[in-house]
Protein backbone atom coordinates (compact mmCIF):
# COMPACT_ATOMS: atom_id res chain seq x y z
CA UNK A 1 0.00 0.00 0.00
CA UNK A 2 2.85 2.52 -1.69
CA UNK A 3 2.01 6.24 -1.04
CA UNK A 4 1.05 7.42 -4.85
CA UNK A 5 2.86 10.39 -4.52
CA UNK A 6 5.51 10.47 -2.34
CA UNK A 7 8.13 12.59 -3.45
CA UNK A 8 8.93 14.28 -0.45
CA UNK A 9 11.82 15.99 1.29
CA UNK A 10 14.15 13.35 3.46
CA UNK A 11 12.72 13.28 7.18
CA UNK A 12 15.28 10.96 8.09
CA UNK A 13 14.64 7.76 10.39
CA UNK A 14 12.96 9.88 13.62
CA UNK A 15 10.17 11.78 12.30
CA UNK A 16 7.44 13.83 14.72
CA UNK A 17 3.72 14.92 13.71
CA UNK A 18 2.50 18.14 15.81
CA UNK A 19 -0.36 20.02 15.83
CA UNK A 20 0.38 23.60 15.05
CA UNK A 21 -3.06 24.96 16.13
CA UNK A 22 -5.95 23.95 18.53
CA UNK A 23 -5.99 20.35 17.46
CA UNK A 24 -8.33 18.39 14.42
CA UNK A 25 -5.62 20.12 12.03
CA UNK A 26 -5.05 16.78 9.95
CA UNK A 27 -2.66 14.91 11.92
CA UNK A 28 -4.49 11.66 11.14
CA UNK A 29 -4.01 12.07 7.17
CA UNK A 30 0.12 13.24 6.65
CA UNK A 31 0.84 10.35 9.64
CA UNK A 32 -1.34 7.90 7.62
CA UNK A 33 0.26 8.74 4.49
CA UNK A 34 3.84 8.78 5.26
CA UNK A 35 3.10 5.59 7.81
CA UNK A 36 4.08 3.22 4.67
CA UNK A 37 7.66 4.27 4.60
CA UNK A 38 7.70 3.63 8.89
CA UNK A 39 8.66 1.01 11.06
CA UNK A 40 6.46 1.90 14.24
CA UNK A 41 4.50 4.64 14.41
CA UNK A 42 4.00 5.77 18.78
CA UNK A 43 1.85 7.92 20.45
CA UNK A 44 2.97 10.04 23.21
CA UNK A 45 0.47 12.34 24.86
CA UNK A 46 -2.89 12.92 25.61
CA UNK A 47 -5.91 10.18 25.56
CA UNK A 48 -9.17 8.96 23.89
CA UNK A 49 -9.54 13.18 23.75
CA UNK A 50 -7.67 12.53 20.18
CA UNK A 51 -9.46 11.95 17.31
CA UNK A 52 -7.24 11.27 14.01
CA UNK A 53 -9.55 10.86 10.74
CA UNK A 54 -8.09 8.94 7.83
CA UNK A 55 -9.63 7.92 4.74
CA UNK A 56 -8.38 5.09 2.36
CA UNK A 57 -9.62 4.78 -0.94
CA UNK A 58 -11.71 0.86 -1.03
CA UNK A 59 -9.97 -1.47 -2.88
CA UNK A 60 -12.53 -2.57 -5.32
CA UNK A 61 -13.55 1.18 -5.88
CA UNK A 62 -11.02 4.02 -5.57
CA UNK A 63 -13.86 6.43 -6.20
CA UNK A 64 -14.76 5.96 -2.78
CA UNK A 65 -13.46 5.81 0.64
CA UNK A 66 -13.62 3.60 3.77
CA UNK A 67 -13.20 6.30 7.09
CA UNK A 68 -11.42 5.34 9.87
CA UNK A 69 -11.44 7.18 13.50
CA UNK A 70 -8.34 6.78 15.89
CA UNK A 71 -8.88 7.87 19.38
CA UNK A 72 -5.88 5.89 21.18
CA UNK A 73 -4.56 3.29 18.44
CA UNK A 74 -1.52 5.15 16.64
CA UNK A 75 -3.13 6.57 13.34
CA UNK A 76 -0.12 4.20 11.18
CA UNK A 77 -2.20 0.83 11.57
CA UNK A 78 -3.46 0.38 8.68
CA UNK A 79 -0.67 -1.02 7.26
CA UNK A 80 0.09 -4.70 7.92
CA UNK A 81 2.96 -4.32 9.18
CA UNK A 82 3.37 -1.11 10.36
CA UNK A 83 4.15 -1.54 15.11
CA UNK A 84 2.13 0.69 17.27
CA UNK A 85 3.67 1.94 20.23
CA UNK A 86 1.19 3.74 23.17
CA UNK A 87 3.98 5.46 24.66
CA UNK A 88 3.85 6.68 28.63
CA UNK A 89 2.80 10.03 28.47
CA UNK A 90 -0.48 8.64 26.95
CA UNK A 91 -3.46 8.33 29.90
CA UNK A 92 -5.11 5.37 28.42
CA UNK A 93 -8.99 4.19 28.78
CA UNK A 94 -8.39 0.46 28.74
CA UNK A 95 -11.69 -0.54 27.68
CA UNK A 96 -11.88 2.00 25.14
CA UNK A 97 -8.48 0.38 23.14
CA UNK A 98 -9.93 -2.91 23.92
CA UNK A 99 -13.19 -1.72 21.66
CA UNK A 100 -10.91 0.39 19.10
CA UNK A 101 -8.56 -2.87 18.87
CA UNK A 102 -11.89 -5.09 18.18
CA UNK A 103 -12.99 -2.60 15.35
CA UNK A 104 -10.27 -2.87 13.40
CA UNK A 105 -9.56 -6.62 14.14
CA UNK A 106 -13.50 -7.02 12.74
CA UNK A 107 -12.93 -4.74 9.75
CA UNK A 108 -10.21 -7.54 8.64
CA UNK A 109 -7.16 -5.23 10.28
CA UNK A 110 -5.04 -7.21 12.57
CA UNK A 111 -4.02 -5.02 15.16
CA UNK A 112 -3.45 -7.04 18.68
CA UNK A 113 -0.28 -8.68 17.51
CA UNK A 114 1.87 -5.98 16.93
CA UNK A 115 0.79 -2.93 19.11
CA UNK A 116 2.73 -2.15 22.39
CA UNK A 117 1.77 -0.34 25.38
CA UNK A 118 4.20 1.41 27.63
CA UNK A 119 4.35 -0.04 31.18
CA UNK A 120 4.49 3.45 32.89
CA UNK A 121 1.60 4.93 31.10
CA UNK A 122 -1.27 5.99 33.04
CA UNK A 123 -4.77 4.48 33.06
CA UNK A 124 -8.17 6.47 32.78
CA UNK A 125 -11.08 5.02 34.64
CA UNK A 126 -14.40 5.72 34.68
CA UNK A 127 -14.79 7.32 37.32
CA UNK A 128 -11.83 9.64 36.12
CA UNK A 129 -15.02 10.98 33.13
CA UNK A 130 -17.34 11.25 36.25
CA UNK A 131 -14.86 13.62 37.36
CA UNK A 132 -14.61 15.39 34.10
CA UNK A 133 -18.06 16.23 34.46
CA UNK A 134 -18.03 17.75 38.11
CA UNK A 135 -15.54 19.85 37.17
CA UNK A 136 -16.89 21.34 34.47
CA UNK A 137 -20.63 21.63 36.17
CA UNK A 138 -18.42 23.45 39.07
CA UNK A 139 -17.26 25.84 36.69
CA UNK A 140 -20.35 27.80 35.02
CA UNK A 141 -19.71 29.99 32.37
CA UNK A 142 -15.30 29.32 32.47
CA UNK A 143 -16.15 25.49 30.85
CA UNK A 144 -13.49 24.25 29.25
CA UNK A 145 -15.59 22.39 26.97
CA UNK A 146 -13.11 18.89 27.26
CA UNK A 147 -14.02 15.89 25.51
CA UNK A 148 -15.36 14.52 28.83
CA UNK A 149 -12.89 11.83 28.72
CA UNK A 150 -11.39 12.18 32.15
CA UNK A 151 -8.31 13.38 30.50
CA UNK A 152 -7.93 16.50 33.10
CA UNK A 153 -8.79 13.80 36.46
CA UNK A 154 -6.35 11.39 35.27
CA UNK A 155 -3.38 13.83 34.69
CA UNK A 156 -4.44 15.17 38.16
CA UNK A 157 -3.80 12.06 39.36
CA UNK A 158 -0.71 11.31 37.95
CA UNK A 159 0.97 14.37 38.86
CA UNK A 160 -0.58 14.22 42.26
CA UNK A 161 1.47 10.82 42.68
CA UNK A 162 -1.43 8.55 43.01
CA UNK A 163 -2.18 7.54 39.44
CA UNK A 164 -2.15 3.63 38.40
CA UNK A 165 -0.01 2.85 35.50
CA UNK A 166 0.31 0.05 33.13
CA UNK A 167 2.58 -2.42 35.24
CA UNK A 168 -0.04 -2.18 38.07
CA UNK A 169 -2.02 -4.73 35.92
CA UNK A 170 0.95 -7.05 36.38
CA UNK A 171 0.21 -7.38 39.94
CA UNK A 172 -3.36 -7.64 39.93
CA UNK A 173 -3.84 -7.78 43.63
CA UNK A 174 -2.29 -4.60 44.30
CA UNK A 175 -3.98 -2.98 41.27
CA UNK A 176 -7.25 -3.42 43.44
CA UNK A 177 -5.40 -2.16 46.01
CA UNK A 178 -4.44 1.14 44.43
CA UNK A 179 -8.13 1.12 42.56
CA UNK A 180 -10.02 0.87 45.68
CA UNK A 181 -7.89 3.61 48.37
CA UNK A 182 -8.35 5.64 45.16
CA UNK A 183 -11.87 5.53 44.34
CA UNK A 184 -12.51 5.97 48.24
CA UNK A 185 -10.33 9.24 48.42
CA UNK A 186 -12.22 10.52 45.46
CA UNK A 187 -15.18 9.44 46.63
CA UNK A 188 -14.23 11.73 49.39
CA UNK A 189 -13.30 14.76 47.64
CA UNK A 190 -16.13 14.95 44.88
CA UNK A 191 -18.65 14.32 47.03
CA UNK A 192 -19.67 11.46 45.35
CA UNK A 193 -20.34 7.41 44.79
CA UNK A 194 -17.23 6.22 43.32
CA UNK A 195 -17.71 2.45 42.99
CA UNK A 196 -14.15 0.34 42.27
CA UNK A 197 -15.79 -2.86 41.52
CA UNK A 198 -17.18 -2.42 38.47
CA UNK A 199 -13.87 -1.05 37.58
CA UNK A 200 -11.91 -4.08 38.69
CA UNK A 201 -14.61 -6.18 37.38
CA UNK A 202 -13.73 -4.71 33.54
CA UNK A 203 -9.88 -4.69 34.02
CA UNK A 204 -10.08 -8.37 35.08
CA UNK A 205 -11.70 -9.36 31.83
CA UNK A 206 -9.67 -7.45 29.34
CA UNK A 207 -6.74 -8.28 31.26
CA UNK A 208 -5.46 -11.38 28.67
CA UNK A 209 -5.65 -8.80 25.62
CA UNK A 210 -3.49 -6.18 27.67
CA UNK A 211 -1.24 -8.08 29.50
CA UNK A 212 0.95 -9.24 26.38
CA UNK A 213 1.04 -5.41 25.27
CA UNK A 214 2.62 -4.37 27.77
CA UNK A 215 6.72 -3.03 27.41
CA UNK A 216 9.37 -0.66 27.91
CA UNK A 217 8.38 1.03 25.45
CA UNK A 218 11.22 4.30 25.67
CA UNK A 219 13.76 0.75 25.66
CA UNK A 220 12.00 -0.89 22.91
CA UNK A 221 11.92 2.39 20.36
CA UNK A 222 15.72 3.32 21.76
CA UNK A 223 16.36 -0.14 20.93
CA UNK A 224 14.48 0.27 17.44
CA UNK A 225 16.05 3.63 16.46
CA UNK A 226 20.03 2.50 17.16
CA UNK A 227 19.14 -0.69 14.75
CA UNK A 228 18.34 1.75 11.94
CA UNK A 229 14.61 1.57 12.36
CA UNK A 230 12.20 4.18 11.16
CA UNK A 231 10.09 5.81 13.82
CA UNK A 232 7.01 8.25 13.54
CA UNK A 233 5.77 9.50 16.74
CA UNK A 234 2.54 11.01 16.40
CA UNK A 235 1.10 13.94 18.06
CA UNK A 236 -2.53 14.25 19.60
CA UNK A 237 -4.43 17.33 20.13
CA UNK A 238 -2.75 20.75 19.10
CA UNK A 239 0.16 22.98 20.41
CA UNK A 240 -2.45 25.81 21.47
CA UNK A 241 -4.00 23.29 23.60
CA UNK A 242 -0.64 22.63 25.36
CA UNK A 243 -0.84 22.94 29.02
CA UNK A 244 1.97 25.30 29.15
CA UNK A 245 1.97 27.24 26.19
CA UNK A 246 -1.47 26.90 25.04
CA UNK A 247 -4.38 29.49 25.76
CA UNK A 248 -4.33 27.99 29.49
CA UNK A 249 -6.74 27.56 31.01
CA UNK A 250 -8.71 26.62 27.75
CA UNK A 251 -6.19 23.73 27.22
CA UNK A 252 -5.89 19.72 27.82
CA UNK A 253 -4.16 18.65 31.09
CA UNK A 254 -0.52 16.96 28.97
CA UNK A 255 1.92 19.51 26.59
CA UNK A 256 0.16 18.69 23.18
CA UNK A 257 4.04 20.36 21.95
CA UNK A 258 7.24 19.48 21.54
CA UNK A 259 7.71 18.68 24.98
CA UNK A 260 4.83 16.05 25.07
CA UNK A 261 7.11 13.86 22.83
CA UNK A 262 10.30 14.05 24.24
CA UNK A 263 8.50 12.85 27.83
CA UNK A 264 6.00 11.26 25.76
CA UNK A 265 8.22 8.59 24.79
CA UNK A 266 11.46 8.58 26.35
CA UNK A 267 13.35 9.00 23.25
CA UNK A 268 16.22 11.14 23.27
CA UNK A 269 15.85 14.92 21.90
CA UNK A 270 18.99 14.67 20.03
CA UNK A 271 17.53 11.38 18.12
CA UNK A 272 14.69 12.66 16.63
CA UNK A 273 15.60 14.26 12.67
CA UNK A 274 12.64 16.24 11.81
CA UNK A 275 9.22 17.70 13.10
CA UNK A 276 6.50 18.62 10.73
CA UNK A 277 4.32 21.12 12.21
CA UNK A 278 0.01 20.19 10.22
CA UNK A 279 -1.67 24.04 10.12
CA UNK A 280 -4.68 23.93 8.65
CA UNK A 281 -5.10 26.62 6.06
CA UNK A 282 -7.89 28.12 8.55
CA UNK A 283 -8.14 28.37 12.01
CA UNK A 284 -10.53 26.14 14.12
CA UNK A 285 -11.24 25.03 17.73
CA UNK A 286 -13.65 22.89 19.73
CA UNK A 287 -14.91 24.11 23.33
CA UNK A 288 -13.95 27.49 24.64
CA UNK A 289 -11.42 29.88 25.28
CA UNK A 290 -9.91 32.83 23.40
CA UNK A 291 -9.68 32.23 19.39
CA UNK A 292 -8.95 35.78 18.31
CA UNK A 293 -9.16 35.14 14.40
CA UNK A 294 -12.50 33.63 14.69
CA UNK A 295 -15.82 33.94 12.37
CA UNK A 296 -19.03 33.98 14.15
CA UNK A 297 -20.87 35.04 11.03
CA UNK A 298 -22.13 32.98 7.83
CA UNK A 299 -18.35 32.91 6.18
CA UNK A 300 -17.63 30.73 8.96
CA UNK A 301 -20.68 28.62 9.03
CA UNK A 302 -19.65 28.34 4.97
CA UNK A 303 -16.34 27.18 6.24
CA UNK A 304 -17.80 24.84 8.94
CA UNK A 305 -19.96 23.19 5.81
CA UNK A 306 -17.03 23.17 3.37
CA UNK A 307 -14.21 21.49 5.82
CA UNK A 308 -17.20 19.45 7.21
CA UNK A 309 -16.05 20.84 10.71
CA UNK A 310 -17.53 18.37 13.46
CA UNK A 311 -15.61 17.13 16.31
CA UNK A 312 -14.18 13.24 15.59
CA UNK A 313 -14.58 12.54 18.97
CA UNK A 314 -17.47 14.50 20.45
CA UNK A 315 -19.00 15.38 17.04
CA UNK A 316 -19.33 19.04 18.31
CA UNK A 317 -19.38 21.84 15.53
CA UNK A 318 -16.15 23.18 15.56
CA UNK A 319 -15.55 26.89 15.66
CA UNK A 320 -14.13 28.42 12.23
CA UNK A 321 -12.30 31.58 11.21
CA UNK A 322 -9.18 32.63 9.30
CA UNK A 323 -5.64 31.73 9.37
CA UNK A 324 -4.02 33.34 12.27
CA UNK A 325 0.07 33.77 11.46
CA UNK A 326 0.47 35.55 14.99
CA UNK A 327 -0.19 31.99 16.77
CA UNK A 328 1.35 30.27 13.86
CA UNK A 329 4.29 31.66 14.49
CA UNK A 330 4.04 31.27 18.26
CA UNK A 331 3.61 27.21 17.40
CA UNK A 332 7.01 27.63 15.21
CA UNK A 333 8.57 28.78 18.18
CA UNK A 334 7.58 26.58 20.49
CA UNK A 335 8.30 23.55 18.70
CA UNK A 336 10.99 24.25 15.88
CA UNK A 337 9.23 22.63 12.70
CA UNK A 338 11.45 21.82 9.92
CA UNK A 339 8.73 22.55 8.07
CA UNK A 340 4.96 22.36 7.84
CA UNK A 341 1.94 20.39 6.14
CA UNK A 342 -0.62 23.15 5.49
CA UNK A 343 -4.01 21.15 5.24
CA UNK A 344 -7.79 21.62 4.17
CA UNK A 345 -6.27 24.41 1.27
CA UNK A 346 -9.19 22.95 -1.09
CA UNK A 347 -12.14 24.26 1.80
CA UNK A 348 -11.04 27.71 0.88
CA UNK A 349 -11.61 26.97 -3.21
CA UNK A 350 -14.68 28.91 -3.55
CA UNK A 351 -14.28 31.92 -1.64
CA UNK A 352 -13.60 35.38 -3.51
CA UNK A 353 -11.25 36.58 -1.01
CA UNK A 354 -9.54 35.63 1.76
CA UNK A 355 -7.97 37.13 5.19
CA UNK A 356 -4.50 35.98 7.30
CA UNK A 357 -4.28 37.58 10.77
CA UNK A 358 -1.15 39.28 10.76
CA UNK A 359 -1.00 41.12 14.01
CA UNK A 360 -2.41 41.54 17.51
CA UNK A 361 -3.50 44.74 18.95
CA UNK A 362 -4.06 44.60 22.79
CA UNK A 363 -5.25 47.74 24.43
CA UNK A 364 -4.31 50.03 21.28
CA UNK A 365 -0.67 48.76 21.17
CA UNK A 366 0.83 46.07 18.62
CA UNK A 367 1.88 43.35 20.95
CA UNK A 368 4.91 40.85 19.79
CA UNK A 369 3.16 37.19 20.65
CA UNK A 370 0.60 35.38 22.51
CA UNK A 371 -0.22 37.01 25.73
CA UNK A 372 -0.45 35.11 28.86
CA UNK A 373 -3.81 36.01 30.18
CA UNK A 374 -6.59 34.14 28.15
CA UNK A 375 -8.30 37.77 28.89
CA UNK A 376 -6.17 39.33 27.26
CA UNK A 377 -6.10 37.31 24.12
CA UNK A 378 -10.04 37.84 24.16
CA UNK A 379 -9.65 41.47 23.95
CA UNK A 380 -7.35 41.76 21.19
CA UNK A 381 -8.17 43.51 18.11
CA UNK A 382 -6.67 41.43 14.95
CA UNK A 383 -5.03 43.18 11.83
CA UNK A 384 -6.01 41.06 8.47
CA UNK A 385 -4.73 41.26 5.25
CA UNK A 386 -6.85 39.81 2.42
CA UNK A 387 -5.91 37.83 -0.32
CA UNK A 388 -8.07 37.03 -3.73
CA UNK A 389 -9.68 33.59 -3.87
CA UNK A 390 -8.72 30.97 -6.51
CA UNK A 391 -12.37 30.02 -6.96
CA UNK A 392 -10.67 26.73 -8.88
CA UNK A 393 -10.96 23.14 -7.96
CA UNK A 394 -7.28 22.49 -6.55
CA UNK A 395 -8.60 18.36 -5.58
CA UNK A 396 -6.72 16.98 -8.62
CA UNK A 397 -3.27 19.04 -7.83
CA UNK A 398 -0.27 17.30 -6.58
CA UNK A 399 2.53 19.34 -6.91
CA UNK A 400 2.38 22.50 -5.00
CA UNK A 401 3.81 24.45 -7.93
CA UNK A 402 0.92 23.13 -10.25
CA UNK A 403 -1.61 25.22 -7.82
CA UNK A 404 -3.72 27.95 -9.25
CA UNK A 405 -1.48 31.49 -8.86
CA UNK A 406 -3.81 32.44 -6.49
CA UNK A 407 -3.76 29.43 -3.91
CA UNK A 408 -0.24 29.59 -4.68
CA UNK A 409 0.23 32.94 -3.70
CA UNK A 410 -1.81 32.35 -0.44
CA UNK A 411 0.35 29.41 0.62
CA UNK A 412 3.70 31.45 -0.49
CA UNK A 413 2.52 34.32 2.25
CA UNK A 414 1.49 31.85 5.06
CA UNK A 415 4.99 30.66 4.60
CA UNK A 416 6.47 33.87 4.65
CA UNK A 417 4.76 34.88 7.16
CA UNK A 418 5.56 31.85 9.69
CA UNK A 419 9.15 32.20 8.15
CA UNK A 420 9.07 28.27 7.52
CA UNK A 421 8.63 25.96 4.74
CA UNK A 422 5.79 24.60 3.41
CA UNK A 423 6.42 20.86 2.54
CA UNK A 424 3.03 19.54 1.56
CA UNK A 425 -0.61 21.14 0.95
CA UNK A 426 -4.05 19.43 1.53
CA UNK A 427 -6.45 19.73 -1.24
CA UNK A 428 -9.19 16.64 -0.16
CA UNK A 429 -9.32 14.23 2.69
CA UNK A 430 -8.22 11.07 0.98
CA UNK A 431 -4.89 9.83 1.09
CA UNK A 432 -4.24 10.10 -2.47
CA UNK A 433 -4.93 14.49 -1.89
CA UNK A 434 -1.46 15.81 -1.20
CA UNK A 435 0.51 18.12 -2.77
CA UNK A 436 3.88 18.08 -1.94
P1 LIG B 1 -6.55 15.40 13.49
O1 LIG B 1 -7.15 15.27 14.84
O2 LIG B 1 -5.50 16.46 13.44
O3 LIG B 1 -6.07 14.11 12.93
O4 LIG B 1 -7.71 15.92 12.52
P2 LIG B 1 -9.25 15.41 12.51
O5 LIG B 1 -9.30 14.08 11.89
O6 LIG B 1 -9.88 15.58 13.84
O7 LIG B 1 -9.89 16.52 11.60
C1 LIG B 1 -9.40 16.83 10.34
C2 LIG B 1 -10.51 16.58 9.31
O8 LIG B 1 -10.13 17.16 8.08
C3 LIG B 1 -10.74 15.11 9.04
O9 LIG B 1 -12.10 14.90 8.76
C4 LIG B 1 -9.90 14.86 7.80
O10 LIG B 1 -10.40 13.81 6.99
C5 LIG B 1 -10.04 16.17 7.08
N1 LIG B 1 -8.90 16.54 6.23
C6 LIG B 1 -7.58 16.38 6.49
N2 LIG B 1 -6.84 16.93 5.50
C7 LIG B 1 -7.72 17.44 4.62
C8 LIG B 1 -7.58 18.18 3.39
O11 LIG B 1 -6.49 18.49 2.93
N3 LIG B 1 -8.75 18.57 2.77
C9 LIG B 1 -9.99 18.28 3.28
N4 LIG B 1 -11.05 18.71 2.62
N5 LIG B 1 -10.14 17.59 4.42
C10 LIG B 1 -9.03 17.19 5.08
P1 LIG C 1 -6.88 15.91 18.18
O1 LIG C 1 -5.74 14.99 18.53
C1 LIG C 1 -9.39 19.34 19.20
C2 LIG C 1 -9.78 20.31 23.44
C3 LIG C 1 -11.20 20.09 23.94
C4 LIG C 1 -11.25 21.14 25.04
C5 LIG C 1 -9.85 21.09 25.63
C6 LIG C 1 -9.70 20.22 26.86
O2 LIG C 1 -8.02 15.22 17.53
O3 LIG C 1 -6.40 17.10 17.44
P2 LIG C 1 -9.75 17.59 27.28
O4 LIG C 1 -10.82 16.59 27.00
O5 LIG C 1 -8.46 17.30 26.61
O6 LIG C 1 -9.58 17.86 28.73
O7 LIG C 1 -10.33 18.96 26.65
O8 LIG C 1 -9.02 20.57 24.60
N1 LIG C 1 -9.18 19.15 22.76
C7 LIG C 1 -9.13 19.00 21.44
N2 LIG C 1 -9.62 19.77 20.44
N3 LIG C 1 -8.69 18.22 18.89
C8 LIG C 1 -8.18 17.45 19.88
O9 LIG C 1 -7.42 16.37 19.62
C9 LIG C 1 -8.40 17.82 21.21
N4 LIG C 1 -8.04 17.30 22.40
C10 LIG C 1 -8.51 18.12 23.32
O10 LIG C 1 -12.15 20.32 22.94
O11 LIG C 1 -11.45 22.41 24.47
MG1 LIG D 1 -9.04 15.42 15.76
Amino acid sequence: MALSNNKHDDYGNVLTILGAQWGDEGKGKLIDILSGEYDIIARAAGGANAGHTVYVPKADNPNENDKYVFHLMPSGMLYPNTIGVIGNGCVIHLPTLVDEIKLLEDSGIKVSDRLFISDRAHLVFDYHKKIDGIQEESKGTGKVGTTKRGIGPAYMDKIGRSGIRVHDLQDFEMFEFKLRANASNLSKTYDTNIDPLPEIDTHRKILGIIKPLIKDTSLYLDNAINRGKKILIEGANGTLLDIDHGTYPFVTSSNASMAGIIGGTGVSPNKINTVIGIMKAYSTRVGSGPFPTELSNSTGDDLRTAGGEFGATTGRPRRCGWFDAVAANYSCRINGYNSINLTKLDVLSDLDTIKIGTKYILKGKQIESLPASANDLEEVDVDYIELPGWKKDISNVRNIEDLPKNALAYVKKIEELIDCKISSVGVGISRDQMAF
